[in-house]
């Protein structure tokens, strides 16, 4: 029953851009299928994780542009093509912006001005 206003919302073939939000607990489930390679957070930490790009701090745009080509294959990557593939509109944008909030470790030039 839950689920009932979101089926509904479909039925009626609205665009995604006007869709329900995706609940968090939703976009959570999601993104724990992207932690294996990109952690949980998105900062891809672990040694195994090390060859994978760093999702958590980037712009939710480039994610979202990225995740669109990788569906479209306009960026081709077989891993991250069958990843995407499965996406809606709706989600790849909720997936982007849950991403792009995390703290990023990436490097940035502070840590060099500091002699690091
Ligand atoms: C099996 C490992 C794996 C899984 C699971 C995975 N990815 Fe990826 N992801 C990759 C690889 C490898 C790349 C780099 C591909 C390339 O060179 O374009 C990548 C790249 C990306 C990029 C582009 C990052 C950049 O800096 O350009 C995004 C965005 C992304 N993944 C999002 C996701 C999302 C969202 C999920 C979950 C729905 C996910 N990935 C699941 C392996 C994975």
């Amino acid at each position: 029953m839950k689920f009932a206003p979101l089926l509904l919302v479909a039925s009626l073939g609205m665009s995604a851009a006007h869709a329900q939000p995706i609940p968090l607990e939703k976009v959570k489930e999601k993104a724990a299928t992207c932690a294996a390679c990109h952690g949980a957070d998105g900062n891809s930490d672990t040694p195994a994780q090390s060859q994978y790009p760093r999702l958590a701090g980037q712009y939710h745009d480039y994610l979202a542009r990225a995740l669109h080509e990788y569906k479209s294959g306009g960026r081709k990557n077989p891993i991250m093509a069958g990843m995407a593939a499965p996406l809606s509109d709706t989600e790849i944008d909720a997936l982007s912006r849950y991403f792009a909030a995390m703290p990023s470790k990436l490097d940035d030039l502070s840590r060099h001005e500091q002699g690091d």
